[in-house]
């Protein structure tokens, strides 16, 4: 009885684990796409994702899932950082969004192949 009680505390401690992360990136596709929060799509289409009417201000994001974290992280944060002359909006800097919004999004960029 006490192994059975072990072993599904495991699979719930396990899946809550995996739930997490999927959370993590459903909210940042939410941030991703949403008009009033990060507005991404305003400017990039994601290869691979389905998006409403993406805007072509910026490039087509691709290939992101090969990217540091924080490579991704830095961008989303502060553009001009790598690109002095970027015309993306510095999302961390400006307070546009908190730090565990910025990790959403890169959990949400890193899924893009
Ligand atoms: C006003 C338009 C605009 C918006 C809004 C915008 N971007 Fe960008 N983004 C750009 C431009 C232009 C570039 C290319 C120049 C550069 O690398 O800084 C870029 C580059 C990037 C890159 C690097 C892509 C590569 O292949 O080098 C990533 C990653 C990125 N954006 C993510 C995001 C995310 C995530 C958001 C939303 C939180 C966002 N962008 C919102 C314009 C925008």
């Amino acid at each position: 009885m006490k192994k059975i009680f072990k072993i599904a505390t495991l699979a719930v401690m396990a899946s809550g684990i995996v739930y997490a992360g999927g959370d993590l990136v459903k909210e940042g596709a939410k941030i991703f796409k949403t008009k009033k929060i990060g507005n991404c799509i305003a400017c990039h289409a994601a290869n691979g994702v389905k998006l409403d009417g993406p805007g072509s201000l910026g490039p087509k994001l691709q290939g992101l899932s090969a990217w540091p974290e924080k490579a991704l992280y830095d961008k989303v944060y502060n553009p001009y950082t790598t690109n002095p002359i970027s015309a993306m909006p510095a999302f961390g800097k400006n307070g546009v969004l908190d730090d565990h919004q910025i990790k959403a999004v890169v959990a949400f960029l890193k899924t893009i192949k």
